[in-house]
Formats: C-alpha cells, structure tokens, sequence
C-alpha cells in the first residue's frame, strides 16, 4: 500500500487526478470505478483541466441511493452524469450505476456484477470513506467478500450525507452498493480522504485489524492500493507512515 500526504485536498485530487491519466493514457478503453461523495471532487476538478480524451472510457459508479425519484438531482446517477460524465467527456450511457428502478433490486445487483464482469473488471477504482469505515455502502458489519446487494444505510452515514437534502429523514434508508469483495476485484484501488473528521478512521482503516467492522480495512487486503490524504486526515498516523511526496512510498 501506497499512503501519501499532500499539504492539501487539492494537492491531492491532483495526485488522484494524475494516476487516473497515467491509466486511462496507457489504455484509452480503461474501466474506471466512479465514487460520489465529496473526497472524489478535487481528483474530478484536475481532472477536468487535464482535457484528456475519455471517450473510449467505460465505468461503473459504487452505489445509488434506493427510493429517489429517477433523475433527482440528489441521486448518484445525477451525480455522476454531471461530475464525471460531462464535465470529463464520457459518452453519455458510459458510467453504468445500479439500476434501482428495477422491480427486481435483487436481479439488478447480479446485473451489475455480471456488468462489471461483461466489461473486462475495473481497471481503477476511486474511493471515498466514511466516518463509520464505509466503503460505497459497505457499512460496519458486511462481509468481507460480500457482492453489490441491497443494504440498509447506517444511522450516521445517513446524518453525514443528510447535508445533501432538505433534512436528514428525506436521507433513503436503501440503496444499492457494490460489495467489498466486487471493489476489491478491481485491479488498482485509489482511496482519497480529507479533513479531520477522518483522520480517526483513516488510522483504523490503514493500520487497524482487517475486520467487517471497519469495512475499508480490507484495503489492506488489496495488492494495489494508493491513498491519498491531506495533512488534516492523515493526522492520525503515526510519523513515517505515510511520505509527503507523491513519488515515495509509504505505509508498510
Ligand atoms: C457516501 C458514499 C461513499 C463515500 C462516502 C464518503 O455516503 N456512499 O461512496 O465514499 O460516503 O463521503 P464523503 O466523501 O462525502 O465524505
């Protein structure tokens, strides 16, 4: 595992921003993994300055929010299309998120896994975390090989993102989620996290037992991961752990 510090969260979209060009330049019909959330938005913002070409890009988001209206601006799929979709140049219809609309939700998860499948794996996979150690909507408490299913939200990752909404009981209490074992089939795996709020979970998560408990310890189960910090969440690790440059490495 990679883990670096970079002296903001803009510093660090822009190392995120750098490895997703270095992919998608070595393969130009690379499979990317899309995240939503806020840790993602400064990798989408360098991005977006790169002007690479993404037009043979595919993707796959993490997870959707079940019980939205179709199209509400609140919903992953919304989120997506204008953070990812046509702020970088995708062709429209070429980041697939859980289809929640389904009558079937269950036949949609094992779509969406025979999806990832049909299309090669993902290539990179950016991650966002959550203050509980949620990766997508993995909260506490999933398999570690668990595949995309219909899960619960958890009470307080439904107070975090109640800030997206009017008020927090207008938050689903579903939705969609790719499983840790569907995230940690991707190939590379990007975990970008800012802010002091995380700096406690981050450490539980890099440095922590693997456990369902603190579901992005499974990173360290992964071959192939880069994290992404700013000096705020980072705080947590003990000096050393991480390299404050965007060439070394760090963390074992
Ligand atoms: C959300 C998403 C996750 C995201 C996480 C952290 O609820 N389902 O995919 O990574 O919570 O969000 P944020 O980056 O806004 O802190």
């Amino acid at each position: 595992m990679k883990v670096l510090t970079l002296d903001s969260r803009e510093a660090a979209g822009a190392a995120g921003a750098a490895l997703v060009r270095d992919c998608v330049e070595a393969k130009p019909d690379a499979v990317l993994g899309f995240a939503t959330g806020s840790s993602p938005l400064p990798l989408y913002d360098a991005l977006a300055e790169f002007g690479l070409d993404f037009s043979r890009v595919r993707g796959f988001a993490l997870d959707e929010y079940v019980g939205l209206p179709p199209g509400d601006p609140r919903s992953y799929a919304a989120v997506i299309d204008t953070e990812v979709v046509r702020r970088l140049g995708l062709r429209p219809g070429s980041v697939r998120v859980p289809d929640v609309a389904a009558a079937d939700l269950d036949e949609a998860a094992r779509d969406y896994e025979r999806a990832i499948r049909a299309a090669g794996g993902v290539d990179l996979q950016i991650l966002g975390i959550g203050h509980n150690g949620h990766l997508a909507f993995n909260e506490p408490g999933a398999a570690l090989d668990s595949r995309t299913r219909v899960e619960q939200l958890a009470e307080r990752t439904r107070r975090a993102n109640a800030r997206f909404f009017d008020s927090p009981d207008q938050v689903p209490t579903r939705c969609l989620t790719q499983g840790i074992g569907t995230i940690l089939d991707a190939r590379e795996l990007l975990l970008i996290a800012h802010g002091a709020d995380k700096a406690d979970i981050i450490a539980r998560a890099l440095q922590g037992p693997v456990s369902p408990d603190c579901p992005a310890s499974a990173l360290q189960l992964h071959p192939r991961v880069t994290v992404l910090l700013d000096r705020a969440a980072a705080a947590g690790l003990p000096t050393g752990f991480a390299t404050g440059s965007a060439a070394g490495e760090g963390g074992q």
